[in-house]
């Protein structure tokens, strides 16, 4: 699989990773199989799909475990990216960013994940009680530690900008530049795909200019651009999707002609590829320092994913999928 290097600790990762989470959370608990999720993970290796992509909260911590169960194998075919400074509470989740919870949380995925050092550690969210400097300066010691490579943010959920009528990332930007005094930023991870493409507008740039790697999440619209899903069959209540605003029969039906213009797009390139691959090759044609993170708990949808790195979209595939309508649904 094609290499990409990203960050200022110049890291090389497959140009293809696997997102972990839903190995453990956030889609139908009663799908997951641990024995079919380490195979998963194995085949990602395999094939070249370095960039395992968990968070201590998955689970919460169950994910990190399974990952650590493959680490423990073979650690040096692999890149471990985890998240710090969100934990699971009663009845949503909560920000913790003070500088010693955060070294304690450390420890803590470095024995679950059965490793001496985390590729690369991210801030899940900022905390709204403490200053991200302070935050950020608790995980920059890690990296004098020799605990962890490099600094990641993540801005996904940056959803309030949009409401004050600013840009989406523009919260996050400011952000970056706080903490870039601190230490240095390697990657930013952001939701980035066809049908949610605001990254692009300032934060994909801003990474660029700086040589910051971009992990897109939710690069597979969380399942809906694969053209796998069913309008009006429903989610389980514990599936994130039962409650998104994109994912109610009528959006689902709405958006279809999304998925029939990565499925037009796939039909010329011919043989067996698929709207997934499609939708992962625009991801990887947004820039040299992108790299799509899709989740799946599935060998097979593994294989086919990593398979989007050889698939090269033409200028006029391009320009097709930049005129695909904009999707309906919003949290906003
Ligand atoms: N930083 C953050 O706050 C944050 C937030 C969200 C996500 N993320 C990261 O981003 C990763 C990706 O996001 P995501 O998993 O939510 O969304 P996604 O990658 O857009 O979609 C995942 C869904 O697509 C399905 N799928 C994957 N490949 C497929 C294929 N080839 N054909 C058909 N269906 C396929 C999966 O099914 P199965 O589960 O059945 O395999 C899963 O339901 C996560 O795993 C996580 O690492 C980070």
């Amino acid at each position: 699989m094609e290499r990409r290097t990203i960050g200022a600790a110049a890291l090389t990762v497959g140009a293809v990773g696997l997102g972990c989470m839903p190995m453990s959370w956030a889609y139908s608990a009663s799908r997951q199989r641990g024995a079919e999720s380490l195979r998963a993970v194995h085949r990602a290796l395999d094939l070249g799909s370095t960039l395992l992509d968990t968070a201590d909260m998955y689970g919460p911590f169950t994910n990190e475990l399974l990952v650590g169960r493959v680490l423990k194998e073979r650690r040096s075919d692999a890149f471990v990216s985890t998240k710090v400074g969100l934990l699971v509470g009663e009845q949503h989740t909560v920000a913790n960013g003070r500088p010693g919870y955060v070294k304690r949380a450390c420890d803590a995925s470095l024995r679950r994940l059965q490793t001496d050092v985390i590729d690369l550690y991210q801030l899940h969210r900022a905390d709204p009680e403490v200053p991200v400097e302070e935050t950020w300066g608790a995980m920059a010691e890690l990296v004098r530690a020799g605990k962890v490579r490099a600094l990641g943010l993540c801005a996904v959920g940056a959803r309030g900008g949009r409401r004050s009528g600013s840009r989406l990332h523009d919260g996050t930007i400011r952000r970056l530049e706080r903490v870039q005094q601190v230490f240095p930023v390697s990657a930013v991870q952001a939701e980035l795909s066809v049908w949610s493409p605001e990254a692009l507008e300032s934060l994909l740039p801003w990474c660029e200019a700086r040589g910051v790697g971009f992990l897109a999440a939710m690069p597979l619209g969380n399942g809906f651009l694969t053209g796998t899903l069913v309008p009006g069959e429903g989610f389980e209540p514990d599936d994130v999707r039962a409650r998104h605003p994109r994912f109610t029969a009528e959006m689902m039906a709405a958006n279809q002609p999304i998925v029939a213009g990565l499925r037009r797009t796939a039909e010329r390139h011919g043989g067996d590829v698929t709207p997934a691959q499609v939708a992962l090759a625009w991801v990887l044609a947004q820039g040299r320092h992108v790299i799509p993170v899709p989740g799946t708990k599935r060998e097979r949808w593994v294989t086919e994913n990593a398979g989007a790195a050889a698939l090269r979209l033409t200028p006029q595939d391009l320009t097709e999928l930049s005129r695909l309508p904009a999707a309906r649904g919003s949290w906003d």
